[in-house]
């Protein structure tokens, strides 16, 4: 089937849409052997043999949508000058080369997703979709109801405020707090960043939720493949912010793995709002 190259490209999974256009104009794509520089050229994949930089483009029949349960000391990068541990060392007997959709710290875990499917990670990824992140961190010491207000109005950090999250306290133990950040929003080091931003110091970070995915009873270091229908309501509406509720409602099958709504805080107060009720 013919497809648009800069579709072919970024779902072989090399680089996005739009480096891939960059990529064509730069004059270094070629289709069977001639170079082509129009936007909007097309190929087909399975007949015709295309080139980037002069090596022959992989595009695989299979596509693989992963979820894996990020131990802490592994990088999403898929490769370290520091030789640390990678993600995908984690993905035995995985069939092809897949790539981590956006990016945990080193010492954050929880819920990553990998995929060879450059158009869907691109999809989930793009601002636009807004898909909600929710977080579960363990503070140092107690916090305070102004801390979580401040955190779910937005605070103030050097690339600009953070839009409005919802922030909830979770646990309350001795020595720490466990709290919920719930954003949409995909900035560098944010969940931590929004925390320095009000004293509260991160012990540990772990991602629970992306859009309608729940991290589920994985153990670390361990990872599965995503249903069809996973896949589909992921890169879908209902996967934008405030949608658990919604599709809580409107399906009622029992999958243990959906995402249940965060347990209500054990005391009074506690839970924060920065956005506007639908
Ligand atoms: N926010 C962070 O601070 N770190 C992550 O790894 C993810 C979100």
């Amino acid at each position: 089937m013919l497809e648009r190259l800069q579709k072919i490209i970024s779902a072989a999974g090399i680089t996005s849409r739009r480096a891939s256009e960059a990529l064509i104009q730069g004059g270094q794509v070629a289709v069977n052997g001639v170079v082509v520089t129009e936007l909007g050229s097309k190929a087909d994949p399975s007949k015709d043999t295309i080139t980037v930089d002069g090596k022959v483009l992989k595009v695989s029949e299979q596509r693989l949508y992963i979820l894996l349960n990020k131990p802490p000391g592994y990088i999403t990068a898929l490769k370290d000058s520091q030789s640390r541990p990678l993600v995908t060392d984690l993905l035995k007997d995985v069939p092809d080369r897949v790539y981590p959709v956006g990016r945990l710290d080193y010492n954050t875990e929880g819920l990553l997703l990998l995929t060879n499917d450059g158009e869907w990670a691109n999809r989930l990824m793009h601002p636009r979709h807004e898909i909600e992140k929710e977080y579960h961190v363990r503070v140092r010491g107690k916090v305070i109801d102004q801390q979580l207000k401040r955190m779910a109005e937005g605070v103030e950090l050097e690339d600009g405020k953070t839009a409005p999250a919802v922030v909830n306290l979770v646990k309350s133990g001795e020595q720490n707090d466990w709290i919920s950040v719930a954003i949409h929003e995909g900035r560098n080091r944010q969940v931590r960043r929004m925390c320095e931003a009000v004293s509260l110091s991160v012990v540990r970070l772990k991602r629970i939720r992306y859009g309608t995915l729940a991290l589920g009873t994985l153990r670390a270091g361990q990872f599965r493949y995503l249903s069809d229908v996973e896949v589909r309501e992921l890169a879908g509406d209902q996967a934008k912010t405030s949608s658990i509720v919604k599709s809580d409602k409107s399906d009622k099958s029992d999958r243990s793995d959906r995402p249940k709504k965060t347990p209500r805080p054990e005391r009074s107060g506690g839970k924060f709002s920065g956005r506007r009720q639908q």
